[in-house]
């Protein structure tokens, strides 16, 4: 179960981007972004670049390599072995009373934010033991 929780933080980041303020001249990839630029750096992306994460778009939960969906470096979720274990505690609690679960054909609506990712409406079909 961790090991899913991690894999779905990466395919499907929560948090989809981060606002910077650029504290110094930089040059990445190439581009030169000079020091006060606002950036908007992508998480998302970042959790499916190829380099970091083989077949990026497969969802597979025997990874090794760390997503950023809980940040990175000394602003890095303070939350987040809480947001883990409810993850993990929820799963557990769901799979030991059903057998297992499946959408049904109502609609499923997303959220409208542009930073934050997921669900509105989730229809699921839970199928007793
Ligand atoms: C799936 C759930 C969660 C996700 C995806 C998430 C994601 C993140 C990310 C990406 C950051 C970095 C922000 C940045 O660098 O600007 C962050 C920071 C933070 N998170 Fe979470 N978070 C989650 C749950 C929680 C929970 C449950 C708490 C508190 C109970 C929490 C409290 C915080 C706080 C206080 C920071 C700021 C840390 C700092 O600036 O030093 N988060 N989170």
């Amino acid at each position: 179960m961790p090991k899913f929780v991690e894999e779905m933080l990466r395919y499907d980041s929560p948090v989809q981007a981060l606002v910077r303020i650029v504290t110094t001249d930089v040059m990445l990839a190439g581009v030169k972004i000079p020091k006060g630029e606002v950036v908007l750096a992508l998480i998302s992306s970042a959790n499916r670049d190829e380099r970091q994460h083989p077949n990026p778009d497969r969802f597979e939960i025997h990874r090794d390599q760390p997503s950023l969906s809980l940040g990175h470096g000394a602003h890095f979720c303070i939350g987040a072995q809480l947001a883990r274990t409810e993850a993990r505690c929820g799963m557990e609690a769901l799979l030991s009373r059903f057998s297992g679960f499946q959408r049904t054909p109502a609609e499923l609506t997303w959220g409208q934010a542009i930073t934050v990712r997921g669900p509105h409406t989730l229809p699921l079909r839970f199928i007793p033991t």
